[in-house]
């Protein structure tokens, strides 16, 4: 910097607008590229440890701001008015968004920050900036989301699946999924153990129903909820019948022996059809049967008594029968 250079710039600071195009014009010659000089806070100074590069009083708020230029660590000031011609002056070497927290309430001060990296805010989402490297770059403080200028939401897209909810952890930089029920599992809720292992027996498959909430099993030779159910299992058929499962193991048939009946419990002797003394056999696989009568007996259930030889009694007879 000329000595020509800096009368030039005094003079031009009688007007702050100007102060702020001339300054732009010096930072040509430097690194750090300020643009402009602009308030972040007033009645209020920033206070953060480590930030001070120096203090020094000045006679206009203007000259504060040329000696910051002057310094190419400096990225913005305080200023505290003493009287109408003098101000201490702070040279700090802090820049960026989320800068109130650091401030102390104090009367006719401001504080001001150099046009840096940080003023067009490229930190999204609520991200806080500062700068580095001498004002040539920034950091963004991300809350809840990641990536340079905390545009990243790793919650969105939601990689949680079936209705599962994404809540971010470390510091937006990773996420957890809380899975709609406690049926789907794995980090993404991928993973739904319904049907691992799978609940229904004897070869059956398990699919999901309900959106996952419920299962049913499609069942071979077999039934029930879980195909649990063997329909000839104990076997319902009885005196010897085979049993065989049908309507795809919902139902089931008894091959009887002898016997009749749904379960083969029907035996077509038993009690004894045959009347008066007759001898009662199962004809038909069991399903019939027929007596075998007493001398002087006839009829299907022998209950027909023959009658005496007699002309009328044989005519009597005809009679019955015919
Ligand atoms: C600024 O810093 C980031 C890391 O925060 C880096 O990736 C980038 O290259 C830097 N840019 C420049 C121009 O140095
Ligand atoms: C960040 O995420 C946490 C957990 O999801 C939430 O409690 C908190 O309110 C969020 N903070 C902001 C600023 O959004
Ligand atoms: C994110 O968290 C999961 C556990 O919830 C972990 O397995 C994974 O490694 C983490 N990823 C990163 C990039 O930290
Ligand atoms: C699941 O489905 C079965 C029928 O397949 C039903 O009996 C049961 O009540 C259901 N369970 C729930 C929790 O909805
Ligand atoms: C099973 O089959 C028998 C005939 O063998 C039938 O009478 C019965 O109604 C069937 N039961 C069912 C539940 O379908
Ligand atoms: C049973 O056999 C008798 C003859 O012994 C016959 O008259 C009857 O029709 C048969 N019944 C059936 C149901 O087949």
């Amino acid at each position: 910097m000329t000595i020509t250079a800096t009368f030039l710039i005094i003079w031009t600071c009688f007007s702050a607008l100007v102060c702020a195009q001339a300054m732009k014009y010096l930072n040509k010659e430097g690194e750090i590229s300020f643009g402009n000089v602009y308030l972040s806070a007033e009645e209020n100074f920033f206070h953060k440890l480590g930030s001070l590069l120096s203090h020094q009083t000045t006679r206009s708020i203007e000259e504060c701001w040329f000696k910051c230029v002057q310094n190419k660590e400096c990225l913005s000031v305080n200023t505290i008015a003493l009287d109408k011609s003098r101000y201490r002056c702070q040279l700090l070497n802090w820049a960026g968004t989320g800068f109130e927290k650091y401030l102390v309430p104090k009367a006719n001060s401001k504080f001001m920050q150099m046009q840096t990296v940080c003023s067009p805010h490229p930190c999204q989402n609520g991200g806080q900036c500062t700068v580095k490297d001498g004002g040539t770059n920034y950091t963004c403080t991300c809350t809840n989301h990641t990536g340079r200028n905390c545009e990243i939401n790793v919650c969105s897209p939601n990689p949680c699946q079936n209705g599962g909810r994404c809540n971010v952890k470390d510091e937006g930089n990773n996420y957890t999924c809380t899975c709609f029920n406690q049926y789907f599992t794995g980090r993404n809720c991928e993973t739904n153990i319904l049907c691992m292992p799978s609940p229904c027996q004897n070869g059956g498959q398990c699919s999901l129903k309900d959106g996952g909430t419920n299962y049913t099993c499609t069942c071979v030779g077999h039934t029930g909820r879980n195909c649990e159910i063997n329909m000839c299992s104990p076997n319902p058929c009885q005196n010897g019948g085979q049993c065989t499962v049908k309507d795809g193991g919902t139902n089931y048939t008894c091959t009887c022996v002898g016997h009749t009946g749904r379960n083969c419990e029907i035996n077509m002797c038993s009690p004894n059809p045959c009347k008066n003394g007759g001898l009662c056999t199962v004809k038909d696989g069991g399903t019939n049967y027929s007596c075998s009568c007493r001398t002087g007996y006839i009829g299907i259930n022998c209950e027909i008594k023959i009658p005496s030889l007699s002309t009328s009694s044989r005519r009597r007879r005809r009679r019955v029968i015919g």
